[in-house]
């Protein structure tokens, strides 16, 4: 079964709609957790428009399951994912004007910058992710640089509009996934993912963990937290026997 990390940075944001205490984001993680999450995501971006430094402690050390830290490969970040030891590091490119991460992060280009982040990540313990859109060049530098894992961006997939064009997306992202397994990283994807989306991506067999956010907070609204978590567990269930061919079954 695949892994599910719910994201939790969307309560952040309607927290600080008001620059108040509620509603509280470790509270909603602990009820993603009592519906069969596997591990919180959360991204600390460089305006701090929704997660909160003290919330990076705060869920490190409420939580019950991994916590995976999103951030920018900037020095200010990485200080504090030095500091505060999150289980695993997910390196996300960023850009001040965006609403939210609009493509992966180019390793090739930084592959210098990339593998003096890594070693510091490495040596404090924290596993090393990045997250990369579907292609073969990307995940072979960031095994160059010695990433534990790349999570494909699903982004693009889950924008388009024609079947054709979301087939050879889903092919892309297929090819990009059994290159990283052959080169011995694992795999996950996220970005955009909804009930329906999710089958297709559950159903690749390489992918081990898949981040959720946005959807998941959205469905939360009308029938709440753990309501949400458990029909998004549903569906990648869904997905994931798809990949079983029921001619060979
Ligand atoms: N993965 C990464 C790297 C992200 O930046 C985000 C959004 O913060 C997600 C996954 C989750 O995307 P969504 O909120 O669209 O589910």
């Amino acid at each position: 079964m695949i892994r599910l990390f719910v994201n939790v940075d969307h309560v952040a944001t309607i927290r600080e709609a008001r620059k108040t205490i509620e509603p509280s984001p470790l509270k909603a993680a602990l009820l993603a957790e009592r519906a069969g999450a596997q591990g919180i995501t959360i991204h600390l971006r460089e305006d701090r428009r929704h997660i909160q430094d003290d919330d990076v402690r705060i869920i490190r050390d409420g939580i019950n399951t991994p916590l995976n830290l999103e951030m920018a490969p900037t020095p200010e970040m990485l200080k504090l994912a030095l500091e505060i030891k999150p289980y695993q590091v997910s390196l996300v490119p960023e850009k001040r004007q965006e609403i939210t991460t609009e493509g992966g992060l180019d390793v090739c280009a930084h592959e210098k910058a990339l593998i003096e982040i890594q070693e510091k990540i490495h040596e404090r313990g924290i596993l090393f992710s990045l997250f990369v859109d579907p292609d073969v060049h990307q995940v072979e530098a960031s095994k160059r640089i010695k990433a534990n894992s790349i999570e494909i961006n699903t982004g693009k997939y889950t924008e388009l509009k024609t079947p054709g064009e979301i087939e050879a997306e889903l092919e892309r992202i297929k090819k990009t996934a059994q290159r990283a397994t052959e080169i011995g990283l694992k795999v996950f994807a996220g970005h955009g993912l909804n009930y329906q989306n999710v089958k297709d991506i559950a159903a690749i067999p390489e992918i081990e963990e898949l981040n959720i956010g946005h959807f998941i907070v959205g469905q939360a609204i009308y029938g709440g937290m753990e309501n949400a978590v458990t029909e998004m567990i549903r569906a990648i269930k869904t997905g994931r026997d798809r990949k079983v061919d029921p001619q060979l079954a």
